[in-house]
């Protein structure tokens, strides 16, 4: 297992608010937000009910709510702020400043 940084966007594909999830390999994906400016990476399924977290909608101070039953995550820690054990995972994200490419940092089980 290793750190792989894979390039999964461009930040013209984000709209503000809503979610866009890319795959990070063969069988991970995450979700990403663009919010006042800063891209997020979060894991891409509700840990509740599995409703896919790119149809969430963002609330102030960086949450992200998922629409089936209303879960609250912190976009910055992946916390749950509904229920406690029902985090989600977050990933580091760096832009390139002269194409705009987003890359996404995860922990590699396949490699
Ligand atoms: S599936 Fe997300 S809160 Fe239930």
């Amino acid at each position: 297992m290793q750190w792989r940084r894979v390039a999964v966007a461009q930040m013209a594909d984000l709209l503000p608010g809503r979610g866009l999830t890319v795959s990070l390999n063969e069988e991970r994906e995450c979700t990403l937000f663009l919010h006042e400016g800063r891209c997020y990476a979060v894991g891409s399924l509700c840990p509740h009910q599995n409703a896919p977290l790119c149809n969430g909608y963002l609330e102030e101070g960086e949450i992200l709510v998922c629409r089936r039953h209303g879960f609250r995550f912190s976009l910055q820690t992946g916390e749950c702020l509904t229920i406690g054990g029902y985090g989600i995972p977050t990933y580091p994200v760096e832009i390139e400043e002269a194409s705009g490419t987003i890359f996404v940092s995860f922990l590699d089980d396949l490699s």
